[in-house]
């Protein structure tokens, strides 16, 4: 199965262990290039637009104003097309059967289905099948 691995990280200055460091690479980055590794997924980096301040207290402003305004910051890209991630399918049949859409339900395991090697989601895809068709 295709995995994605979406992340967000700061560069640059950063609070790390009560200190003001500069960071080449952000720690979200660094765990993100780790997992890439182990699973072979696929890497996608959220940026925004508009960029934060290099000086970490101004950004920690910045951000304090966004939240109280419930800002949604415009993003540079947005990810290459979910579908093509088994996880999308999953979640989209399980919202599907809740909200009594079994065919369509049905149709999202099938799709999930394909894209799974792991044999215990297969299982348990296996079992949603199931218990949807018997309904
Ligand atoms: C604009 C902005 C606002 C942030 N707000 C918070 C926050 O309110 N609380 C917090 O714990 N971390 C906050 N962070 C830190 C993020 O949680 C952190 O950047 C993210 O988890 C990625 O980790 P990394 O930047 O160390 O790689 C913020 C970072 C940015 C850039």
């Amino acid at each position: 199965m295709k995995s994605l691995i979406a992340y967000y990280s700061r560069r640059g200055e950063n609070y790390v262990g009560g200190d003001i460091v500069n960071l080449p690479v952000g720690n979200t980055e660094v765990a993100a290039g780790i997992l890439q590794k182990l699973t072979g997924g696929d890497t996608f980096r959220i940026d925004t637009v508009k960029a934060y301040p290099g000086d970490y207290h101004a950004t920690t402003e910045v951000a304090q104003q966004e939240l109280r305004e419930n800002a949604r910051p415009e993003l540079v890209s947005h990810c290459a097309d979910l579908r093509d991630y088994q996880p999308w399918h999953v979640v989209r049949a399980d919202l599907l059967r809740r909200m009594g859409r079994t065919s369509e339900a049905l149709e999202g395991y099938h799709l999930a289905l394909r894209l799974t090697q792991n044999r215990a989601e297969r299982r348990f895809l296996e079992r949603r099948l199931e218990a949807l068709a018997t309904r």
